[in-house]
């Protein structure tokens, strides 16, 4: 599969010699270990513990060596993984005691990453909200209260880890934790007056985190730090009014919510608009953190899906469009539209959707702030994955053609339009635990033997990014 990419001489050593590559994980979602050594439960733990049980998941608590087997194995030149905040600081406050045991995990396996020449990038907050701080305060529901417990949180792994960890992202995906939000504050979510609440408790933890960074950290440490927006590319269906509308609608609460704040120190006006007298708004001081606030810009992207004009009501919508300016979406495939469900829900296998997000976000924001954009991660899950032989899993065909035309396109943009890209992440390293779906889709391109042993197995799909990012550094 990857002759789609070999077949190119022109991609061939195209990538920068810093570019970081590898593969990324969450904390929840792989290490298990939930109440060991003194961790506390985080929401997830706690609020969806019959849905999702994380109490094993892929034990990386226990098994982090064999994670790093495999990361060597496939020549990976970076990891990505989150911190789970519960386990560092058991009640999650800034007054609550630190966790020692906790950050012993963390401080092993960044040393053994570095030890094994994998560079460590470390995502702050992947949603492990202490459950404690959800009962005192609910957490991003109330900014006043969050914002000092996120900066005891972040300077604490500032202050520990941060001599050798050179990239970090504050929150990972604002937008995905306000459609998770709906699910986890049952009962009490609107989407149409929270979500614009969320957005500036997140954007102003971001901020702070990073003025943080910078006044104490950065020039003595010398990283980088970032946040990780998740965005799936809106084509419009047609030429109408309406479907470029329904996009520009999409871009608009998925991407410009936090973007625009970030890179112009501004809401959009749509949403001003759109969301009334609930719309966001900061202080002068706010502005001052969020404006400017991030060295890199973190993508995290899945795929298309097309948009035809018409809006879901507000009861009717699907979690996702409810926090997404109910714009209703729909899957095509071969020019016929085949619902309004992509693969495991997911929208579908659309490399030159990529593309264009990729130029849209370089044309939009980081051309001129001159900063790169990282994919934090891309991945592909294979309907029905779970059914399959174990052959059959290992020999993933779908996704390595996934893969394949999604590294294209990002390569070409970079050679091409001279888009700068610092890092491309697959997700995931592991199959692993889909927060409140279960076991079920799979993004992993290693099989975890869950089952047995909880070996790690290879697909072949993660030895096919080998050879491609080998290739694109120019060293076969
Ligand atoms: C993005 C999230 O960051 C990750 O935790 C999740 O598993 C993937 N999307 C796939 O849904």
């Amino acid at each position: 599969m990857e002759q789609i990419i070999t077949s190119e001489p022109r991609l061939k050593g195209s990538l920068p010699s810093d570019f970081l590559w590898g593969a990324a994980s969450a904390s929840y979602q792989i290490e298990g270990g939930y109440d060991a050594d003194g961790k506390g439960p985080s929401v997830y733990d706690v609020l969806w513990k019959d849905q999702a049980n994380g109490e094993i998941a892929c034990d990386s608590y226990h098994l982090w060596r064999e994670d790093i087997a495999v990361l060597k194995k496939y020549g990976m030149k970076a990891y990505r993984f989150s911190i789970n905040w519960p386990r560092v600081i058991t009640l999650g406050g800034a007054n609550d005691p630190i966790n020692e045991k906790g950050l012993e995990y963390y401080s092993t396996l960044i040393d053994a990453l570095i030890e094994a020449d994998i560079e460590p990038i470390v995502t702050i907050y992947h949603w492990e909200l202490p459950y404690a701080l959800y009962e005192r305060y609910q957490g991003f529901y109330s900014k006043k209260e969050m914002l000092p417990d996120f900066l005891r949180y972040a300077e604490l792994l500032f202050e520990r880890f941060g001599a050798r960890v050179k990239n970090w992202i504050t929150i990972n995906e604002p937008h995905i934790i306000t459609t998770a939000a709906c699910h986890l504050y049952k009962g009490k979510w609107n989407p149409e007056t929270d979500i614009p609440r969320w957005a500036e408790s997140m954007l102003l933890c971001h901020g702070a985190t990073v003025d943080l960074y910078r006044r104490k950290f950065q020039t003595r440490q010398g990283g980088k730090i970032g946040i990780t927006l998740d965005i799936d590319w809106t084509e419009p269906i047609d030429d109408s009014s309406e479907a470029r509308h329904a996009h520009e609608t999409w871009m608009g609460h998925v991407a410009r919510l936090y973007a625009d704040p970030i890179f112009y120190g501004r809401f959009p006006d749509s949403l001003m608009e759109y969301y009334g007298e609930h719309a966001p708004s900061f202080t002068e001081e706010e502005w001052k953190l969020v404006k400017g606030s991030t060295d890199f810009l973190g993508l995290n992207h899945y795929g298309t899906s097309w948009v035809t004009g018409e809006q879901w009501t507000l009861g009717e919508a699907p979690r996702m469009e409810s926090c997404s300016g109910r714009v209703k979406r729909v899957f095509v495939k071969d020019g016929v539209v085949i619902g309004n469900r992509g693969n495991n829900g997911h929208p579908h296998d659309v490399p030159w959707g990529f593309r264009k997000l990729i130029l849209w976000l370089h044309t939009n924001y980081t051309k001129s702030a001159q900063i790169p954009l990282m994919v934090t991660e891309n991945g592909f899950s294979v309907d029905g994955e779970i059914d399959l032989t174990f052959e059959e899993k290992i020999h993933d065909v779908q996704r390595q053609h996934y893969y394949a035309g999604y590294i294209k396109e990002m390569l070409e943009a970079m050679v091409d339009q001279g888009v700068e890209m610092s890092g491309y992440f697959a997700w995931s390293l592991l199959d692993n635990l889909e927060w409140t779906s279960g076991w079920v889709p799979r993004f992993g391109i290693t099989v975890v033997d869950r089952e047995n042993d909880f070996a790690r197995y290879p697909k072949d799909s993660a030895y096919m990014l080998g050879r491609i990012f080998r290739y694109a550094s120019g060293q076969t």
